[in-house]
C-alpha cells in the first residue's frame, strides 16, 4: 500500500474486518447490547447536518445516521461487499449515498460535512495520521467527530487512548456517553 501501512483482514487486532463476516455485525443479538439508534443519537449531530459514516460496515447504524439528519448521510467503506449489505439498509431513504474508499484517502471536498461518525472501526486503521487528517480537513470549523467504541470489538480503544489519539490531531473532547467499555465521545474539531 502507497502509505505504507500493510493491511491485512481478519478478525484479530488491528486486522480489517472481512466482509464475509458482515452478517454478525448485522446479529439481532447487538442490538440488545449496543442500540444504534441510541449511539448515534449520542454524537448529536445538527438536524440538517452533512454527515459521513467512516467505516460504515453493513450498516448497522447506516440507517440511523441516514434519519438523524435531512441533509446528506455519506456511508464509506473500503470493502464494496459490506456497502451492498448497508445499501439495503437505507434503501428507502434518500438523504444516504454510498461511497467505496479509504478512510486515510477520503475523496470529499475540504470544510464539507458537519459530523462524522466512526464506530468501531479506528483499531482497523493503523494509518491514524492519513485518516485523522483526512477527517479534519472534509470537516468544517466546529464540526464534530463522534466516536463509538464497544469491548465486544477485538480492536476496543479505551476513552483514555482515544483522547491522546484525537486531541493532538486538530480536535478537542466535548464531551462522552456510556460507561467505560461502551461509549460515544463528542470532539469538536478545531
Ligand atoms: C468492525 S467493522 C464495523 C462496521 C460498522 N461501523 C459497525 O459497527 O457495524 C469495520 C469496518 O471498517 C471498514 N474499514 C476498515 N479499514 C478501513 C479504511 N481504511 N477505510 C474505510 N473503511 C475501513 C471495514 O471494511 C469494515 O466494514
Amino acid at each position: 500500500m502507497s502509505d505504507g501501512h500493510a493491511r491485512e483482514f481478519g478478525l484479530d487486532r488491528g486486522k480489517v474486518f472481512p466482509a464475509a463476516n458482515a452478517r454478525s455485525l448485522l446479529n439481532p443479538l447487538r442490538r440488545l447490547v449496543q442500540s444504534a439508534r441510541r449511539t448515534v443519537a449520542a454524537a448529536a449531530f445538527e438536524p440538517d447536518a452533512r454527515v459521513l459514516e467512516l467505516g460504515c460496515g453493513p450498516g448497522f447504524f447506516s440507517p440511523w445516521v441516514a434519519r438523524a439528519t435531512s441533509g446528506t448521510a455519506v456511508l464509506l467503506d473500503l470493502q464494496m461487499e459490506m456497502l451492498q449489505l448497508a445499501r439495503d439498509r437505507v434503501r428507502d431513504q434518500d438523504s444516504a449515498v454510498l461511497v467505496q474508499a479509504d478512510g486515510t484517502r477520503l475523496p470529499l471536498a475540504s470544510s464539507s460535512f458537519d459530523g462524522v461518525l466512526i464506530a468501531t472501526v479506528l483499531g482497523e486503521i493503523p494509518d491514524h495520521d492519513g485518516c485523522f487528517r483526512e477527517v479534519h480537513r472534509i470537516l468544517r470549523d466546529g464540526g464534530v467527530l463522534a466516536v463509538a467504541e464497544t469491548r465486544r470489538d477485538s480492536d476496543f480503544i479505551k476513552l483514555e487512548d482515544l483522547k491522546a489519539l484525537v486531541e493532538p490531531r486538530g480536535f478537542q473532547f466535548v464531551a462522552k456517553r456510556g460507561i467505560p467499555w461502551q461509549y460515544v465521545a463528542r470532539f469538536g474539531r478545531v
